[in-house]
């Protein structure tokens, strides 16, 4: 069986997954929340947005405990700019030993938009072009014709100094009077970095800066730095309660 392994907090990533899981089979597991070292599987697919011209943190920590001896494929998706993030990925894999076969980069919707909205004609335009460019993933992956980053200048210094300060982000998150303590976000964190105390939503230092609890709150009670009117983003062509499932 194949396994396809994914990280995601708005969906994008979830998606590609579903796309894959119908077109080539195999089951899906979100990454945080699996245990093992991929050894199960007769090959892996792990799908991950680009962070910080790198990957989240999730992926980062896992990829040197995955077996070794088990093919790779790497799709990665990005809202608006790869710099060296997929050139890094295949580096990262190198340095690890892993059996890397193939990088595919697919553009989804940006969501790293905690300053400013993507316009919603560009987030459809954005999807409507994806869907083609996961199915060429699709038929590359099918017959075999991988395809490996040329050798870029990477930011791997950037990315890794960028991730120490990801968990500012979290710091500067607060809630609003929408807020009606659901615990929505305290479920969906992925690295458990909100709770309630004394009836009050509280962020701590872990924040990995996915974004999750910004996106899917359902009354868009998270703001960043008291920024308003910001719109929220989640892949509207998946069901918003399968991200962080199984499937
Ligand atoms: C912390 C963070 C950093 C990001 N960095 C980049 C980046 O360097 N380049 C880029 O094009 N997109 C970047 N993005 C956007 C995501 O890669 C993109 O929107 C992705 O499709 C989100 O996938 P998801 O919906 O599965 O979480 C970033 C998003 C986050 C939350």
């Amino acid at each position: 069986m194949i396994g396809i392994l994914y990280f995601s907090s708005t969906g994008n990533s979830l998606y590609i997954a579903k796309k894959l899981k119908e077109n080539l089979g195999g089951k899906i597991f979100y990454l945080p929340k699996y245990s093992g070292n991929g050894s199960e599987f007769e090959k892996i697919i792990l799908v991950t947005p680009i962070y910080s011209f790198g990957m989240p943190k999730h992926v980062y920590d896992f990829l040197p405990k995955l077996d070794k001896s088990k093919e790779l494929i790497v799709v990665q998706n990005y809202g608006g700019m790869v710099a060296g993030a997929d050139y890094l990925m295949r580096e990262y894999c190198t340095k690890n030993n892993l059996n890397l076969k193939s990088i595919y980069v697919v553009q989804m919707p940006e969501n790293f938009t905690l300053s400013f909205s993507v316009p919603k004609f560009y987030l459809k335009k954005v999807l409507k072009k994806a869907d083609s460019k996961i199915l060429a993933v699709v038929d590359a992956i099918k017959n075999e014709k991988y395809n490996l980053p040329k050798k870029r200048k990477t930011k791997e210094k950037t990315y890794l100094k960028n991730m120490s300060n990801w968990y500012k982000i979290g710091k500067e998150f607060k809630t609003n009077e929408n807020c009606v303590k659901c615990g929505k976000c305290i479920g969906l964190c992925p690295v458990g970095n909100i709770s309630i105390v004394d009836e009050k939503i509280v962020f701590g230092d872990k924040c990995v800066a996915c974004l999750g609890c910004y996106h899917r709150c359902p009354n868009k009670a998270i703001v960043y730095k008291n920024k308003k009117k910001k719109n929220r983003y989640i892949n509207p062509n998946i069901n918003e309660n399968e991200i962080g499932q199984d499937i």
